[in-house]
């Protein structure tokens, strides 16, 4: 019997080319007038570019804001950028933070597959639809890029971008690196850290863990981790627990010696795993560090022996709520 009957591999395996179709999808999509907010709402896998956003333009001069709710700060105004993102574009939160967007006067596009979000929006890119929400990342971040470049926002080198899709056309790599893991895990819960920076890539790792090998999957930061999770240690076991570290070229020396001391800290309590970023430019790390842990997520699946698909309790829990 296989387990992987939507064949989730090949969506993984494609990803360096689904992010090269999403970064065409904003072609001629900008918007005008001035902008001194960005705000991504969105919900699940259609948020976390929105986290993945904040990171890669964390030098701008202007703040990002993910809402993760059902309606947008106070703070919302016409000189606000408001992303909608879900990718079936039928998100209640989501239509609803952006209905909130629209009463605030605030300028919008929506990033969806269709939907409801897709009818009611005033300004839509439309991305393939077909795949699981956290599957068609490429799809929901480079659009919302591609409009903050064309609008004059921000500006992405083409080194960097061409660097990325070299970075992860390497992909038997990031297998091999993914399937390792995934066997030092085995029946345990990954503890997932990274720099402040690198947050939002822990936690793709945790939700990857969640949604595809529908296990627990907790994630940190340092510094902060070291000022209270770190405590939790004492009480917990190797057989229970691992940790993973994923370390990046650029992590500050006081991280670097803050990671290695924790390292030496926890090895008596919970392996310790290391996992580091490719890439020169910050665009190939953050999304280097992804793909390792989109595989990892994935051979966990395959040796619990769970389909990495469907989430059905999601869907569910969707219904319910109707
Ligand atoms: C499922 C997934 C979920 C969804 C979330 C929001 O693969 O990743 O986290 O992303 O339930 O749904 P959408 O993305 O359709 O707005």
């Amino acid at each position: 019997m296989p387990i992987d009957n939507s064949n989730m591999l090949k969506v993984i395996e494609d990803f360096p080319q689904q992010c090269k179709t999403a970064l065409e999808l904003a072609k001629g999509m900008s918007v005008s007038g001035k902008i001194d907010k960005i705000v991504v709402a969105g919900m699940g896998g259609s948020a976390v570019g929105g986290d993945l956003l904040k990171a890669y333009i964390h030098n701008s001069n202007i703040p990002v804001f993910v809402v993760r709710d059902y309606k947008v700060p106070n703070f919302v105004d016409e000189n606000t950028l408001v992303f909608a993102v879900s990718y079936s574009g039928n998100t209640e939160e989501t239509i609803s933070a952006y209905e909130s967007a629209i009463n605030k006067k605030a300028k919008s596009v929506a990033v969806t597959s269709g939907g409801k979000l897709g009818e009611m929006a005033k300004r839509a890119i439309k991305i393939p639809s077909g795949l699981q929400p956290r599957a068609a990342l490429g799809y929901l971040f480079f659009p919302v890029l591609g409009v903050l470049v064309n609008s004059g926002v921000i500006d992405v080198k083409g080194k960097e971008i061409e660097e990325m899709l070299d970075v992860l056309s390497k992909t038997d790599e990031f297998k091999g690196v993914g399937e390792r893991i995934a066997k030092k895990i085995g029946a345990r819960t990954p503890l997932i850290y990274a720099s402040e920076l690198l947050s939002a890539t822990a936690y793709r790792w945790k939700t990857q863990f969640n949604e595809n090998s529908k296990t627990a999957a907790f994630h940190h930061a340092f510094p902060e981790m070291n000022h209270n999770e770190i405590v939790g240690y004492q009480r917990i076991n190797k057989s229970d627990f691992i940790a993973i570290f994923i370390r990046d070229k650029d992590d500050n020396e006081r991280i670097i010696k803050r990671m290695d001391i924790t390292k030496e800290i926890i090895s008596s309590r919970v392996d310790v795993e290391e996992v580091f970023t490719k890439g020169e430019y910050l665009l190939s790390r953050i999304f280097s560090g992804i793909y390792y842990g989109d595989f990892a997520s994935y051979y966990l699946a395959l040796a619990n022996k769970i389909d990495p698909t469907p989430v059905a309790v999601i869907e569910n829990l969707k219904k319910r709520l109707k």
